[in-house]
């Protein structure tokens, strides 16, 4: 059991969800970093130890954020052990690219279940205890393709567009309770995800950002940390959009 806020970070050993759960526990925050896959967890945890973040900041959680009941266990057994959510930041995330002519079921059933009803999965189990102790924080991590759209993204971006009506009407249903959801829209942010991109498509993409540098996980840990401060309690249903001038909007 720890002292410190405890906040829960869905795919916090991949790129974005590494840098948010670092910033997150030098905020002070005790952080929960969830990984899917078995394994994926080692390097990391060695690395967390190298710069300091030891088990006394943060903890690792299995779990498969598209299963509803393992997330129920999952939210169970970190309130057992380390405290209740306060902070849950939906990271998780996949791409399956392909022009919508060829894309399977599969391709898009994955995107949709990894990237939107993980969103339901989890946050259905911590709203609850944050509404009663009439405090609270959740951070959905949306996309810039999701309002710009994006050639080859009809399965990513319906879904990272989905988890902006779900932060707007979550908003308001719990903005009474001292409880707050926001979204961010990152840009082209340098991760696996976006190494993965075909070198041509990359190269093109990367030269259209206004700012003339990819953005890096900080980028969007830094907007994450303001968000689940104590002095962003009147921001609740927001989007920031955090591209490099990529792609702006009212
Ligand atoms: N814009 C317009 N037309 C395009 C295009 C584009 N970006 N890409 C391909 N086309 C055209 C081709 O010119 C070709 O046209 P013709 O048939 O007339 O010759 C046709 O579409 C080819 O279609 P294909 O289905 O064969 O396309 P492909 O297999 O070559 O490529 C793709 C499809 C793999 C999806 C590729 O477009 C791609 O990798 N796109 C990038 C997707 C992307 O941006 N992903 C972002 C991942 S990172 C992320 O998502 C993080 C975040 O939140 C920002």
């Amino acid at each position: 059991m720890t002292d410190r806020k405890v906040a829960l970070i869905t795919g916090g050993v991949g790129g974005i969800g590494t840098g948010v759960t670092r910033k997150l526990a030098e905020d002070g925050f005790f952080v929960v970093a969830n990984y899917a896959i078995e394994g994926s967890e080692v390097a990391w945890r060695a690395a967390m130890s190298a710069a300091g973040m030891g088990k006394d900041r943060v903890a690792l959680a299995h779990g498969d954020v598209t299963d509803f009941d393992a997330m129920d266990k999952m939210v169970a057994d970190i309130t057992d052990d380390h405290g209740p959510v306060a902070v849950l930041v939906n990271c998780a995330g996949i791409t399956r690219d392909m022009s919508f002519r060829k894309m399977s079921p599969d391709q898009w059933q994955a995107v949709i279940s990894t990237n939107l009803t993980s969103v339901f999965n989890v946050t259905r189990h911590v709203i609850d205890g944050m509404c009663e102790r009439g405090w609270g924080r959740i951070v959905n991590i949306s996309s810039v393709n999701a309002l710009k759209g994006q050639f080859g993204q009809t399965n990513y971006t319906a879904a990272k567009a989905g988890i902006l009506g779900f932060t707007r009407s979550l908003a308001l249903e719990v903005a009474a309770k001292g409880v707050t959801v926001n979204a961010i829209s990152p840009g082209f942010i340098d991760t696996d995800m976006t190494r993965a991109i075909r070198d041509d498509v990359r190269e093109q993409l990367v030269a259209s950002i206004p700012a003339a540098r990819v953005g890096v996980p900080d980028d969007i840990a830094q907007a994450v940390a303001y968000l689940v401060s104590d002095g962003a309690s009147y921001m609740t249903g927001a989007n920031l959009a955090v591209n490099g001038g990529t792609y702006m909007h009212a």
